[in-house]
Protein backbone atom coordinates (compact mmCIF):
# COMPACT_ATOMS: atom_id res chain seq x y z
CA UNK A 1 0.00 0.00 0.00
CA UNK A 2 1.75 3.55 -0.87
CA UNK A 3 -0.35 7.17 -0.90
CA UNK A 4 0.64 10.20 -3.34
CA UNK A 5 -0.20 13.35 -0.90
CA UNK A 6 -0.87 16.52 -2.78
CA UNK A 7 1.72 18.60 -0.27
CA UNK A 8 2.25 22.31 -0.48
CA UNK A 9 4.71 22.26 2.14
CA UNK A 10 1.79 24.45 4.45
CA UNK A 11 0.62 23.97 7.70
CA UNK A 12 -2.44 21.64 6.94
CA UNK A 13 -0.67 19.16 4.68
CA UNK A 14 2.32 18.73 7.04
CA UNK A 15 -0.21 17.52 9.41
CA UNK A 16 -1.58 15.46 7.11
CA UNK A 17 1.58 13.90 6.37
CA UNK A 18 2.16 12.91 9.79
CA UNK A 19 -1.11 12.11 10.47
CA UNK A 20 -1.18 9.40 6.87
CA UNK A 21 2.12 8.24 8.00
CA UNK A 22 0.51 7.46 11.75
CA UNK A 23 -3.17 6.21 10.58
CA UNK A 24 -2.27 4.13 7.47
CA UNK A 25 1.51 2.91 8.68
CA UNK A 26 2.68 2.94 4.80
CA UNK A 27 4.94 4.65 2.54
CA UNK A 28 3.56 8.18 1.50
CA UNK A 29 4.79 10.33 -1.26
CA UNK A 30 4.79 13.46 -1.66
CA UNK A 31 4.09 15.46 -4.96
CA UNK A 32 4.33 19.61 -4.71
CA UNK A 33 3.51 20.87 -8.59
CA UNK A 34 5.29 24.62 -9.08
CA UNK A 35 2.21 26.53 -10.59
CA UNK A 36 3.92 29.17 -10.04
CA UNK A 37 2.52 29.91 -6.43
CA UNK A 38 5.63 32.62 -5.68
CA UNK A 39 6.74 30.41 -3.26
CA UNK A 40 10.40 28.31 -2.72
CA UNK A 41 9.42 24.67 -2.98
CA UNK A 42 12.78 23.72 -1.55
CA UNK A 43 11.55 23.99 1.85
CA UNK A 44 8.80 21.95 1.00
CA UNK A 45 11.48 19.06 0.23
CA UNK A 46 13.13 19.88 3.40
CA UNK A 47 10.00 19.24 5.30
CA UNK A 48 9.15 16.18 3.82
CA UNK A 49 12.69 14.77 4.60
CA UNK A 50 12.20 15.59 8.43
CA UNK A 51 9.22 13.64 8.34
CA UNK A 52 11.17 11.01 7.11
CA UNK A 53 10.04 10.87 3.47
CA UNK A 54 12.67 9.46 1.57
CA UNK A 55 14.58 11.63 -0.98
CA UNK A 56 13.21 9.11 -4.24
CA UNK A 57 9.38 9.91 -2.68
CA UNK A 58 9.33 13.33 -3.41
CA UNK A 59 8.45 14.75 -6.53
CA UNK A 60 8.74 18.43 -6.85
CA UNK A 61 7.72 19.24 -10.79
CA UNK A 62 7.86 22.53 -12.44
CA UNK A 63 3.96 22.72 -14.53
CA UNK A 64 4.14 26.68 -15.03
CA UNK A 65 3.91 25.71 -18.72
CA UNK A 66 1.71 23.09 -18.99
CA UNK A 67 -0.33 25.42 -16.31
CA UNK A 68 -0.68 28.00 -18.21
CA UNK A 69 -0.59 26.41 -22.20
CA UNK A 70 -2.96 23.85 -21.49
CA UNK A 71 -5.54 25.39 -18.99
CA UNK A 72 -5.06 28.73 -18.62
CA UNK A 73 -5.27 29.81 -21.98
CA UNK A 74 -7.99 27.59 -23.05
CA UNK A 75 -10.18 28.62 -20.52
CA UNK A 76 -9.65 32.45 -21.31
CA UNK A 77 -10.24 31.42 -25.04
CA UNK A 78 -13.98 31.55 -23.74
CA UNK A 79 -13.43 34.97 -21.74
CA UNK A 80 -14.75 32.66 -18.82
CA UNK A 81 -15.87 33.70 -15.63
CA UNK A 82 -18.14 32.07 -12.83
CA UNK A 83 -20.88 34.73 -11.48
CA UNK A 84 -20.05 37.32 -13.68
CA UNK A 85 -16.52 37.95 -11.62
CA UNK A 86 -14.37 35.09 -10.75
CA UNK A 87 -11.76 34.21 -12.98
CA UNK A 88 -11.82 30.66 -11.46
CA UNK A 89 -8.09 31.16 -10.63
CA UNK A 90 -7.95 27.62 -8.50
CA UNK A 91 -10.77 25.80 -9.97
CA UNK A 92 -8.42 25.81 -13.09
CA UNK A 93 -5.55 24.48 -11.34
CA UNK A 94 -6.75 21.90 -9.41
CA UNK A 95 -7.38 19.27 -12.72
CA UNK A 96 -3.95 20.04 -13.25
CA UNK A 97 -2.50 18.64 -10.15
CA UNK A 98 -5.27 15.57 -10.11
CA UNK A 99 -3.42 14.52 -13.40
CA UNK A 100 -0.12 14.90 -12.23
CA UNK A 101 -0.54 13.31 -8.83
CA UNK A 102 -2.38 10.34 -10.52
CA UNK A 103 0.32 10.12 -13.21
CA UNK A 104 2.94 9.56 -10.05
CA UNK A 105 0.72 7.24 -8.43
CA UNK A 106 0.62 4.83 -11.53
CA UNK A 107 4.58 5.52 -12.33
CA UNK A 108 4.99 4.37 -7.73
CA UNK A 109 2.73 1.71 -7.78
CA UNK A 110 0.54 3.99 -5.41
CA UNK A 111 -3.39 2.51 -4.72
CA UNK A 112 -4.60 5.78 -2.97
CA UNK A 113 -4.04 9.46 -3.27
CA UNK A 114 -4.53 12.12 -0.43
CA UNK A 115 -5.42 15.77 -0.19
CA UNK A 116 -6.04 19.12 2.04
CA UNK A 117 -9.39 20.39 1.04
CA UNK A 118 -11.49 20.37 3.35
CA UNK A 119 -14.93 18.68 3.53
CA UNK A 120 -16.95 21.85 2.75
CA UNK A 121 -15.05 22.86 -0.09
CA UNK A 122 -15.03 23.20 -4.12
CA UNK A 123 -11.15 21.99 -3.96
CA UNK A 124 -11.79 18.41 -2.60
CA UNK A 125 -14.35 18.50 -5.72
CA UNK A 126 -12.08 19.08 -8.43
CA UNK A 127 -9.50 16.64 -6.85
CA UNK A 128 -11.42 13.74 -6.63
CA UNK A 129 -13.57 14.24 -10.01
CA UNK A 130 -10.11 14.34 -11.47
CA UNK A 131 -8.76 11.36 -9.90
CA UNK A 132 -11.98 9.14 -10.83
CA UNK A 133 -12.28 10.63 -14.09
CA UNK A 134 -7.95 9.84 -14.93
CA UNK A 135 -8.20 6.11 -12.30
CA UNK A 136 -11.62 4.89 -12.41
CA UNK A 137 -10.57 2.48 -9.12
CA UNK A 138 -8.18 5.17 -7.21
CA UNK A 139 -8.90 5.08 -3.47
CA UNK A 140 -9.18 8.24 -1.93
CA UNK A 141 -7.97 9.72 1.20
CA UNK A 142 -9.28 13.09 2.35
CA UNK A 143 -8.41 13.61 5.91
CA UNK A 144 -10.48 16.73 6.26
CA UNK A 145 -13.43 14.26 6.28
CA UNK A 146 -12.49 11.96 8.52
CA UNK A 147 -9.79 12.81 11.83
CA UNK A 148 -10.91 14.65 14.26
CA UNK A 149 -8.83 17.41 13.93
CA UNK A 150 -11.99 19.53 12.97
CA UNK A 151 -11.30 23.01 13.79
CA UNK A 152 -8.20 24.73 12.93
CA UNK A 153 -7.60 25.62 16.77
CA UNK A 154 -6.97 21.40 17.00
CA UNK A 155 -4.75 21.46 14.21
CA UNK A 156 -2.54 23.97 15.48
CA UNK A 157 -2.43 21.60 18.53
CA UNK A 158 -1.62 18.66 16.37
CA UNK A 159 1.20 20.51 14.71
CA UNK A 160 2.67 21.48 17.82
CA UNK A 161 2.89 18.40 19.72
CA UNK A 162 4.32 16.37 16.50
CA UNK A 163 7.02 19.33 16.34
CA UNK A 164 5.01 20.73 12.50
CA UNK A 165 6.95 24.37 12.23
CA UNK A 166 3.65 27.01 11.88
CA UNK A 167 4.37 29.90 9.74
CA UNK A 168 2.67 33.27 10.85
CA UNK A 169 1.91 35.94 8.89
CA UNK A 170 3.65 39.64 8.95
CA UNK A 171 1.78 40.35 12.36
CA UNK A 172 2.38 36.72 13.87
CA UNK A 173 -0.98 35.79 13.53
CA UNK A 174 -2.04 32.74 11.53
CA UNK A 175 -2.65 33.21 7.58
CA UNK A 176 -5.69 33.60 5.45
CA UNK A 177 -6.52 30.70 3.94
CA UNK A 178 -4.86 31.11 0.48
CA UNK A 179 -4.22 29.31 -2.65
CA UNK A 180 -2.04 30.64 -5.42
CA UNK A 181 -0.38 30.31 -8.81
CA UNK A 182 0.25 32.04 -11.54
CA UNK A 183 -2.84 32.80 -12.37
CA UNK A 184 -4.08 34.36 -8.72
CA UNK A 185 -4.09 34.58 -5.07
CA UNK A 186 -7.02 33.53 -3.14
CA UNK A 187 -7.69 35.05 0.75
CA UNK A 188 -10.69 33.42 2.21
CA UNK A 189 -11.41 32.78 6.36
CA UNK A 190 -10.51 35.16 9.45
CA UNK A 191 -12.17 38.32 9.20
CA UNK A 192 -13.08 37.71 5.85
CA UNK A 193 -15.60 35.66 6.92
CA UNK A 194 -18.31 38.69 7.59
CA UNK A 195 -18.96 39.54 3.95
CA UNK A 196 -19.57 42.89 5.45
CA UNK A 197 -16.03 43.67 6.50
CA UNK A 198 -13.88 45.16 4.19
CA UNK A 199 -10.05 43.66 3.53
CA UNK A 200 -7.01 45.00 5.64
CA UNK A 201 -5.09 46.69 2.74
CA UNK A 202 -2.00 44.26 3.94
CA UNK A 203 -3.13 41.19 3.13
CA UNK A 204 -2.56 42.28 -0.73
CA UNK A 205 -0.13 40.74 -2.14
CA UNK A 206 -0.08 40.64 -5.88
CA UNK A 207 -1.52 44.39 -6.46
CA UNK A 208 -0.77 47.75 -5.24
CA UNK A 209 -4.03 49.66 -4.15
CA UNK A 210 -5.76 51.35 -7.02
CA UNK A 211 -5.47 54.81 -5.44
CA UNK A 212 -1.76 54.49 -4.66
CA UNK A 213 -0.65 53.46 -8.05
CA UNK A 214 0.92 55.41 -10.40
CA UNK A 215 -0.81 58.97 -12.10
CA UNK A 216 0.48 58.15 -15.94
CA UNK A 217 -0.85 55.41 -17.20
CA UNK A 218 1.19 52.72 -18.67
CA UNK A 219 0.63 51.10 -22.23
CA UNK A 220 0.87 47.54 -23.21
CA UNK A 221 0.67 45.39 -26.45
CA UNK A 222 -0.76 42.24 -26.31
CA UNK A 223 -0.30 40.00 -29.51
CA UNK A 224 -2.76 36.96 -30.25
CA UNK A 225 -2.35 34.02 -32.19
CA UNK A 226 -5.67 31.60 -32.63
CA UNK A 227 -7.20 33.45 -29.33
CA UNK A 228 -3.78 32.64 -26.94
CA UNK A 229 -1.58 35.71 -26.60
CA UNK A 230 2.11 34.94 -27.74
CA UNK A 231 3.74 38.63 -27.37
CA UNK A 232 4.01 41.48 -25.08
CA UNK A 233 5.11 44.64 -26.45
CA UNK A 234 6.48 43.34 -29.53
CA UNK A 235 8.14 40.56 -27.37
CA UNK A 236 7.33 37.17 -28.02
CA UNK A 237 6.79 35.21 -24.85
CA UNK A 238 5.52 31.27 -23.58
CA UNK A 239 2.75 31.34 -22.03
CA UNK A 240 3.85 31.19 -18.65
CA UNK A 241 6.18 34.31 -19.44
CA UNK A 242 3.17 36.63 -21.20
CA UNK A 243 1.22 35.77 -17.52
CA UNK A 244 4.23 36.57 -15.36
CA UNK A 245 4.77 40.05 -17.65
CA UNK A 246 1.00 40.48 -17.57
CA UNK A 247 1.18 39.98 -13.63
CA UNK A 248 3.81 42.30 -13.13
CA UNK A 249 2.03 45.53 -15.04
CA UNK A 250 -1.36 44.59 -13.41
CA UNK A 251 0.25 44.43 -9.84
CA UNK A 252 1.95 47.76 -10.29
CA UNK A 253 -1.14 49.15 -11.68
CA UNK A 254 -3.68 48.12 -9.40
CA UNK A 255 -5.72 45.50 -11.74
CA UNK A 256 -7.38 42.38 -11.23
CA UNK A 257 -8.70 42.79 -7.58
CA UNK A 258 -11.66 41.25 -6.78
CA UNK A 259 -13.60 40.83 -3.54
CA UNK A 260 -17.04 38.49 -3.75
CA UNK A 261 -19.52 36.33 -2.07
CA UNK A 262 -20.11 33.24 -4.38
CA UNK A 263 -21.85 30.39 -4.80
CA UNK A 264 -19.86 26.92 -3.94
CA UNK A 265 -21.01 23.47 -5.93
CA UNK A 266 -21.50 22.02 -2.22
CA UNK A 267 -24.55 24.10 -1.52
CA UNK A 268 -22.98 27.04 0.47
CA UNK A 269 -22.22 30.56 0.02
CA UNK A 270 -18.50 31.81 0.66
CA UNK A 271 -17.05 35.10 0.87
CA UNK A 272 -13.26 35.03 -1.02
CA UNK A 273 -11.40 38.09 -2.37
CA UNK A 274 -9.13 37.49 -5.08
CA UNK A 275 -5.82 39.05 -6.96
CA UNK A 276 -6.08 38.42 -10.75
CA UNK A 277 -3.62 41.22 -11.97
CA UNK A 278 -2.22 39.79 -15.76
CA UNK A 279 -5.80 37.54 -15.89
CA UNK A 280 -7.80 40.64 -15.77
CA UNK A 281 -5.49 42.11 -18.75
CA UNK A 282 -5.93 39.33 -20.59
CA UNK A 283 -9.25 38.79 -19.98
CA UNK A 284 -9.65 42.56 -21.65
CA UNK A 285 -7.32 41.98 -24.33
CA UNK A 286 -9.56 38.89 -25.43
CA UNK A 287 -12.04 40.57 -25.79
CA UNK A 288 -10.43 43.52 -28.18
CA UNK A 289 -9.57 41.21 -30.34
CA UNK A 290 -12.29 38.82 -30.94
CA UNK A 291 -14.27 42.27 -30.79
CA UNK A 292 -12.78 42.47 -34.59
CA UNK A 293 -11.98 38.77 -35.54
CA UNK A 294 -15.10 36.98 -34.89
CA UNK A 295 -18.04 36.68 -36.36
CA UNK A 296 -21.52 38.09 -34.11
CA UNK A 297 -23.33 34.66 -34.62
CA UNK A 298 -19.91 32.62 -33.44
CA UNK A 299 -19.31 35.43 -30.89
CA UNK A 300 -23.14 35.36 -29.00
CA UNK A 301 -22.54 31.56 -29.29
CA UNK A 302 -19.59 31.31 -27.40
CA UNK A 303 -21.12 34.05 -25.43
CA UNK A 304 -24.09 31.86 -24.24
CA UNK A 305 -22.48 28.49 -23.37
CA UNK A 306 -19.78 30.88 -21.45
CA UNK A 307 -21.70 30.74 -18.16
CA UNK A 308 -21.99 26.44 -18.67
CA UNK A 309 -18.55 26.14 -19.19
CA UNK A 310 -17.49 28.10 -16.10
CA UNK A 311 -19.69 26.43 -13.99
CA UNK A 312 -18.04 22.77 -14.88
CA UNK A 313 -14.90 24.17 -14.48
CA UNK A 314 -15.93 26.07 -10.72
CA UNK A 315 -17.85 22.75 -10.70
CA UNK A 316 -14.87 20.34 -11.11
CA UNK A 317 -15.58 18.59 -14.39
CA UNK A 318 -12.61 19.57 -16.50
CA UNK A 319 -12.29 16.44 -17.58
CA UNK A 320 -16.10 15.79 -18.51
CA UNK A 321 -17.27 14.95 -21.83
CA UNK A 322 -19.41 18.09 -21.87
CA UNK A 323 -16.65 20.36 -20.86
CA UNK A 324 -14.40 18.53 -23.68
CA UNK A 325 -17.53 19.32 -26.55
CA UNK A 326 -17.65 22.81 -25.46
CA UNK A 327 -13.88 23.49 -25.25
CA UNK A 328 -14.01 22.06 -28.86
CA UNK A 329 -16.68 24.47 -30.23
CA UNK A 330 -14.42 27.33 -28.40
CA UNK A 331 -11.61 26.38 -30.21
CA UNK A 332 -13.34 26.43 -33.59
CA UNK A 333 -14.00 29.99 -33.19
CA UNK A 334 -10.59 30.96 -32.34
CA UNK A 335 -8.75 30.36 -35.28
CA UNK A 336 -8.99 33.86 -37.09
CA UNK A 337 -8.58 35.40 -33.51
CA UNK A 338 -4.85 36.84 -34.28
CA UNK A 339 -3.65 40.49 -34.31
CA UNK A 340 -2.76 42.82 -31.41
CA UNK A 341 -4.18 44.94 -29.14
CA UNK A 342 -3.68 48.43 -27.51
CA UNK A 343 -4.97 48.67 -23.02
CA UNK A 344 -4.15 51.59 -21.07
CA UNK A 345 -3.71 50.18 -17.23
CA UNK A 346 -4.63 53.07 -14.81
CA UNK A 347 -5.33 52.98 -11.19
CA UNK A 348 -7.37 49.35 -11.31
CA UNK A 349 -8.64 49.84 -14.99
CA UNK A 350 -7.19 47.83 -17.89
CA UNK A 351 -9.27 49.45 -20.97
CA UNK A 352 -8.69 48.44 -24.62
CA UNK A 353 -7.76 51.46 -26.80
CA UNK A 354 -6.71 49.86 -29.63
CA UNK A 355 -6.90 46.75 -31.77
CA UNK A 356 -5.70 45.36 -35.28
CA UNK A 357 -5.77 42.32 -37.02
CA UNK A 358 -4.66 40.60 -40.56
CA UNK A 359 -8.10 38.84 -40.56
CA UNK A 360 -9.79 42.24 -39.18
CA UNK A 361 -14.02 42.20 -40.11
CA UNK A 362 -14.09 45.64 -39.52
CA UNK A 363 -15.55 47.71 -42.20
CA UNK A 364 -14.32 51.45 -42.03
CA UNK A 365 -15.72 52.00 -45.92
CA UNK A 366 -19.02 50.14 -44.58
CA UNK A 367 -19.68 51.90 -41.12
CA UNK A 368 -18.06 55.07 -41.86
CA UNK A 369 -20.51 58.71 -41.13
CA UNK A 370 -19.33 59.68 -43.96
CA UNK A 371 -20.20 58.87 -47.43
CA UNK A 372 -19.61 55.44 -48.73
CA UNK A 373 -19.78 53.56 -51.86
CA UNK A 374 -20.37 49.82 -51.00
CA UNK A 375 -23.47 50.03 -48.38
CA UNK A 376 -27.38 50.98 -49.73
CA UNK A 377 -29.27 52.58 -46.81
CA UNK A 378 -32.36 52.07 -48.48
CA UNK A 379 -32.21 47.86 -47.76
CA UNK A 380 -32.66 48.86 -44.17
CA UNK A 381 -35.98 49.64 -44.48
CA UNK A 382 -37.68 46.55 -45.31
CA UNK A 383 -35.19 44.57 -42.86
CA UNK A 384 -36.75 46.52 -40.00
CA UNK A 385 -40.29 46.37 -41.44
CA UNK A 386 -40.33 42.74 -41.49
CA UNK A 387 -38.78 42.38 -38.58
CA UNK A 388 -41.44 44.55 -37.18
CA UNK A 389 -44.24 42.37 -38.80
CA UNK A 390 -44.78 40.20 -35.59
CA UNK A 391 -44.84 43.29 -33.38
CA UNK A 392 -47.38 45.42 -35.48
CA UNK A 393 -49.74 41.57 -35.21
CA UNK A 394 -49.21 41.61 -31.48
CA UNK A 395 -50.11 45.16 -31.28
CA UNK A 396 -52.95 44.75 -33.61
CA UNK A 397 -54.25 41.77 -31.86
CA UNK A 398 -54.40 44.06 -28.26
CA UNK A 399 -56.29 47.03 -30.43
CA UNK A 400 -53.66 49.60 -30.52
N1 LIG B 1 -13.40 29.97 -3.59
C1 LIG B 1 -12.44 29.80 -4.62
C2 LIG B 1 -12.79 28.61 -5.48
O1 LIG B 1 -13.59 27.83 -5.09
C3 LIG B 1 -11.05 29.70 -4.05
C4 LIG B 1 -10.77 28.47 -3.26
C5 LIG B 1 -9.44 28.55 -2.60
N2 LIG B 1 -8.97 27.28 -2.14
C6 LIG B 1 -8.15 27.12 -1.10
N3 LIG B 1 -7.80 25.88 -0.84
N4 LIG B 1 -7.73 28.09 -0.36
O2 LIG B 1 -12.27 28.43 -6.55
C1 LIG C 1 -11.22 24.09 1.24
O1 LIG C 1 -12.35 23.88 1.69
O2 LIG C 1 -10.30 23.28 1.35
C2 LIG C 1 -10.92 25.43 0.57
C3 LIG C 1 -12.10 26.10 -0.01
C4 LIG C 1 -12.73 25.39 -1.16
O3 LIG C 1 -12.28 24.32 -1.55
O4 LIG C 1 -13.74 25.90 -1.70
Amino acid sequence: KKIVLAYSGGLDTSVILRWLQETYRCEVVTFTADIGQGEELEPARKKAEMMGVPASSIYIDDLREEFVRDFVFPMFRANTLYEGTYLLGTSIARPLIAKRQIEIAKEVGADAVAHGATGKGNDQVRFELGYYALKPDIKVIAPWRHWDLNSRTRLLDYAEQHQIPIAKDKRGEAPYSTDANLLHISYEGKALEDPWVEPDEDMFTRSVAPEKAPDTPTYVEVEFRHGDAVAVDGVALSPAQVLTKLNELGGQNGIGRLDLVENRFVGMKSRGVYETPGGTILLAAHRGIESITLDRGAMHLKDDVMPRYAELIYNGFWFSPERLAIQALIDNTQEQVNGTVRLKLFKGQASVVGRKSPNSLYRMDYVTFEADSVYNQKDAEGFIKLNALRLRLGAMAKGL
